[in-house]
């Protein structure tokens, strides 16, 4: 029997940091300013550069650098308006810290159906609109995946329904050539390490809303020192709020900062790279019997930091497949494991959620894989990964 072959290069390594992010780590670090505020400090920060560097990238009046995306989701959703009492849809392929963020709030949460390509149900979004009244849906973008974003912004405008989108897999991914994050009242982004912006931790809010900026501002922790921001919210609107809302001290450090600033100069090059790499793994599993990739409207550009495939077998040919690959070096992650491991926790372990009724998202989810993709694999990478995968696949029949 021929050797079989193993995949050496760890997928969960991400790329080193540009030149550029490390001289500015440690200019940082010499000056001792971790912290985004000085007290007499104005401008040159580099929270603030990167506030202004990231709203003029998506054409938006405000960004709100904070200490996560969950945080991000966090206080857009309370700065919009929704609170305890409130009902919020949210599709049903995410991940753990988006229904956390709508726990922490206390809103009660209902989910709406995803097709089998991963992307929200727009007939169950409307019949969930209808019979929920909903004060805002938390569209989470779930690696990267999405549709029609004017059908489900005008779907959301049309009831009165706030429109948050939750970014944390699509920096630079567009929409018939408009960038996620543009569609609704904000748009949420994370820099944690596996994102698009490597920063270790952090997260952005994006938006046009006068009040919803403000809200944010002083929300996060600004201490009064609000005219240190990169995109300052009218100072009458900062002074209204300023008595009545609590800071929570969910800030952005001006190390994070600084290592993220580059990259998002060099944000079009790597999702470039990535989109390669995504394009080579799909091309060498598309026509394998037993899997099923994602199809995307052609309006779609992506911003794959991974890729997701639905294998057709039975959970325990699924189980034998991940075990095989990751033997081989290739680790999959399976999101009908009946426990979470690493990143693939799914609806049904959220007890703190009413148990909901979602066929068709369980038929989709039970048979999902998903492949992290460094941006820096070589198309022989690709090859070979695909090669593993397939071979698996087709021992499960021998
Ligand atoms: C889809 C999705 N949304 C939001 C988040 C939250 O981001 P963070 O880890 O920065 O809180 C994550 C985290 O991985 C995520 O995968």
């Amino acid at each position: 029997m021929s050797e079989r072959k193993v995949f050496s290069i760890p997928l969960t390594r991400v790329a080193p940091l540009p030149q550029k992010s490390l001289d500015n780590a440690m200019n940082v670090l010499a000056s001792g300013q971790l912290f985004r505020y000085g007290e007499t400090r104005a401008d040159g920060q580099f929270v603030a550069q990167l506030e202004t560097a990231f709203a003029a990238y998506h054409g938006k009046k405000y960004a709100i650098c904070v200490n996560s995306g969950g945080g991000a989701i966090t206080l857009a959703l309370r700065c919009a308006g929704v609170s305890s009492g409130d009902t919020v849809l949210l599709n049903a392929f995410t991940l753990a810290p988006v229904p956390g963020s709508l726990a922490n709030i206390g809103c009660s949460i209902e989910l709406v159906e995803i097709t089998e390509n991963l992307i929200v149900d727009l007939d169950h979004l409307a019949s969930q609109i209808e019979a929920h009244r909903p004060k805002a849906f938390l569209l989470s973008h779930m690696r990267g995946h999405f549709g029609n974003m004017e059908e489900v912004a005008n779907l959301c405008r049309k009831h009165d329904v706030l429109l948050i989108e939750d970014c944390a897999h699509t920096l630079g991914a567009r929409w018939d050539g408009r960038l996620l994050g543009t569609f609704g009242i904000a748009g949420c982004f994370s820099l944690q390490t596996y994102k698009q912006i490597n920063a270790g931790e952090g997260g952005v809010i994006l938006t046009d809303d006068d009040h919803l900026a403000a809200k944010a501002v002083l929300m996060s922790g600004s201490y009064e020192l609000h005219q240190q921001h990169g995109c300052i919210p009218p100072t009458d609107l900062l002074n209204h709020y300023s008595p009545t809302i609590p800071n929570f001290s969910m800030r952005l450090n001006e190390l994070s900062a600084a290592v993220a600033l580059p990259q998002l100069e060099d944000l079009e090059q790597r999702n470039a790279s990535w989109r390669a790499v995504y394009a080579a793994i799909e091309s060498g599993l598309n026509g394998v019997s037993c899997l099923r990739l994602p199809s995307h409207s052609s309006a779609v550009e992506l911003a794959p930091t991974s890729i997701q495939f639905i294998i057709k077998k039975p959970r325990e040919d699924i189980e034998t497949f991940v075990a095989h690959c990751a033997k081989r070096g290739v680790m999959l992650k399976w999101f009908g494991a009946s426990s979470p491991k690493g990143f693939t926790s799914v609806h049904r372990h959220w007890k703190y959620i009413e148990p909901q009724s979602l066929e068709a998202t369980n038929r989709t989810l039970s048979g999902l894989c998903d492949l992290r993709l460094p941006s820096t694999l070589t198309p022989e990478d690709c090859r070979l990964l695909c090669e593993i995968m397939i071979e698996e696949l087709q021992a499960l029949d021998a």
